[in-house]
């Protein structure tokens, strides 16, 4: 069942987006050669406390950190420890909070310093997609038609969208119905409808759309070690078009 929300319920997620967002580029900026991807996890942690919220991930299915930090190959779900980032990386920051009793989710990825040709494009590309997906999130469009906007959109452009790991609802928990595939024909899936609120998150890989996930049980990597980007907001559905819930205030 995919949850409606009123707009009194909007009002404290556009507060858990805006904190959300706030916090992720805040962490973005500290992202530099020579800082643990540890420290970012720090700083993503004390930051929410500072804003009033909690990061939402810590625990979440036994996950050890408030942040996600995957690194080039790393898709989602990269676990901050003792890594050093290095000039030429790229970094996936996947983070969310529980505020209010709602939830925001968010991911952006950046470059550490300078990086290939290849990789600002795969970030852009990665960044475009989001955005062509958002743009069909409208009131009397069905679901698919964000995900076949999104794998359309990469596709032209030489990348693959990860299959098994997707968007979802969002609201009082941080995965509601319905999953939000990236990929698929259009015009298939549920009617959107006025306060239904998606967390939209485009993974794409600059090769073979296949990942796994390592030893430590979280990472999941592309499976030809190629570079992955995700870029992520919360977006509610509204008659006067979509909402980016995740954007700095
Ligand atoms: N942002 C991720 C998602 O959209 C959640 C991270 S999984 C966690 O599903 F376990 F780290 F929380
Ligand atoms: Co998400």
């Amino acid at each position: 069942m995919i949850v409606l929300k009123s707009e009194r319920e909007l009002e404290i997620m556009r507060k858990a987006g805006a904190i959300t967002a706030k916090i992720l580029h805040e962490v973005a900026e500290a992202v530099r050669p020579g800082i643990r991807t540890l420290d970012l996890d720090i700083l993503a942690s004390e930051l929410a406390t500072k804003y009033g919220a909690k990061a939402a991930f810590k625990g979440y299915h036994g996950y050890p950190a408030s942040i996600c930090v995957s690194v080039d190959e790393e898709v989602v779900h990269g676990i901050p420890g003792e890594r050093v980032l290095r000039e030429g990386q790229l970094v996936s920051l996947d983070f969310g909070v529980l505020y209010n009793g709602y939830y925001g989710d968010s991911a952006i990825t950046v470059p550490v310093g300078e990086v290939s040709d290849e990789a600002k494009r795969l970030i852009e590309v990665t960044r475009t997609a989001l955005e062509k997906g958002i743009e069909q999130a409208v009131v009397g469009r069905r679901l698919s038609d964000i995900s076949h906007a999104i794998q359309t959109y990469v596709e032209a452009n030489g990348f693959a969208v990860v299959r098994d790991y997707v968007g979802h609802g969002i609201g009082r928990q941080m995965h509601e119905a319905p999953p939000v595939p990236n990929f698929g024909l259009p015009d298939r899936g549920p009617r959107l409808k006025e306060g239904m609120t998606l967390a939209i998150e485009p993974m794409v890989n600059v090769s073979t759309w296949e990942v796994e996930v390592l030893a430590d049980g979280w990472t999941v990597v592309t499976k030809d070690r190629s570079l992955s980007a995700h870029f992520e907001h919360t977006v509610a559905i509204l008659d006067g078009g979509p909402e980016i819930l995740t954007l700095m205030e």
